[in-house]
């Protein structure tokens, strides 16, 4: 008998190249049907990111470098000119660049496709558009080798039997596999440790009950899924031993913006003195800008709130509503930031330059 596929064995991200398509799963599909999207249009695949049907830091960034390589295909085959390419691979790449303001991954993405272009203008454009392939193939391959390595770094922090609390997905769905925040627990699963496991639901678009509390019971961990009114409550039970989110973009000063509510949890686990830890591939942390003041924060539709997941509008019409996508989290309630080159502890100004002076180090070595 062939064992049933799980949310586990789709790919979150991919390029296929016999369709010359980005392929996604339909985010905003789960977790009551698995739709496979096959983007070719740049248009569609900006409307992707922007409707959350490929969310999540990580893999914002591989769908955003898959879908400028597809483009800039597209470019190539009508200008063999390399300033006619690169103007308008520029403005494509802005334009996907526009579709989320705060997951700085997306122009980070960009940013290094683009100075693929740049590092090989002395080429003919057909041969650009062929490292632009290779470049943004590696984007992803590196995420899964990035995240794995934040998986065991997180490791070390933890032990066979704690309960972590997570909020929104910072998972494989959010990324190419293991995920950011979940790493360490697919990572300790891998080598027979067991967790408990409290997600967040995460209003208002409740990723960590449709992807976070999915993915993870798909993969047998055990996973209890409460409110996020409910996080106090259960660290104050004693069942939390520490607590892993992601993040969308990290400050120099290592002020973290992350989904709408983490900044809370981090409070209520000071409270409680349980470690928070934040995991952040170094692609995630931007060290031009300063603090979390400046991190331009996502304001998305009303609608979101008052009518999405339920039958019937629940809110009465014409009601004021703010809905910021992302808070800010101080770095004085972070204990620590997980990275693939380590973990970085308070003071990061500091130690986040050493995160990137190792990272420089590791390049030199290739
Ligand atoms: O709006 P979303 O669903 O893209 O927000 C996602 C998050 O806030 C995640 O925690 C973050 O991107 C880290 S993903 C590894």
């Amino acid at each position: 008998m062939t064992e049933k596929k799980t949310i586990m064995d789709y790919d979150t991200v991919a390029l296929d190249d016999e369709k010359n398509a980005l392929v996604i799963i339909d985010q905003t599909k789960l977790p009551y049907s698995t739709e496979i999207l096959e983007l070719t249009d740049l248009k569609k695949i900006w409307d992707a990111i922007y409707l959350l049907q490929v969310r999540g830091a990580p893999a914002i960034g591989v769908a955003a470098a898959i879908g400028i390589y597809l483009e800039a295909r597209k470019i190539g085959a009508e200008e063999s000119e390399f300033e006619a390419f690169y103007e308008k691979f520029t403005r494509a790449k802005e334009y996907l660049d526009s579709a989320r303001p705060t997951a700085v991954n997306l122009s980070w993405a960009l940013n290094r496709m683009e100075q693929v272009v740049l590092t090989n203008k002395a080429r003919r454009v057909a041969e650009i558009v062929k490292c632009l392939h290779d470049e943004a193939v590696e984007i992803r391959n590196e995420d899964i080798r990035v995240c794995r390595a934040m998986g065991e770094h997180g490791l070390t922090l933890i032990k066979d039997g704690d309960g972590i609390l997570t909020h929104c997905n910072a998972g494989k769905l959010a990324a190419v596999k293991y995920g950011t925040a979940t790493a360490p627990l697919y990572v300790g699963q891998e080598k027979g440790y067991s967790f408990k496991v409290f997600a967040d639901e995460t209003r208002p678009l409740l990723q960590g009950a449709r992807l976070t509390a999915y993915e993870l019971q798909e993969s047998g961990l055990d996973v209890t899924l409460i409110c996020d009114n409910m996080s106090n409550m259960v660290m104050g039970n004693g069942w939390v031993n520490a607590i892993f989110v992601g993040c969308d973009r990290v400050a120099a000063n290592g002020d973290v913006a992350n989904k709408i509510g983490t900044s809370m949890v981090s409070i209520a686990a000071k409270r409680h003195g349980i470690p928070f830890y934040v995991c952040a591939p170094t692609a995630t942390i931007d060290m031009c800008t300063p603090t979390g003041r400046e991190i331009r924060i996502e304001q998305r539709k009303p609608e979101e709130v008052t009518e999405m997941w339920y039958e019937r509008r629940m809110a009465p019409a014409g009601v004021k509503v703010y809905n910021p996508a992302f808070d800010v989290t101080d770095n004085d309630l972070i204990t620590g930031i997980v990275t693939e080159f380590g973990i970085a502890r308070p003071p990061y100004r500091d130690s986040l330059k050493e995160i990137f002076a190792l990272k420089d180090k590791a390049k030199q070595n290739k």
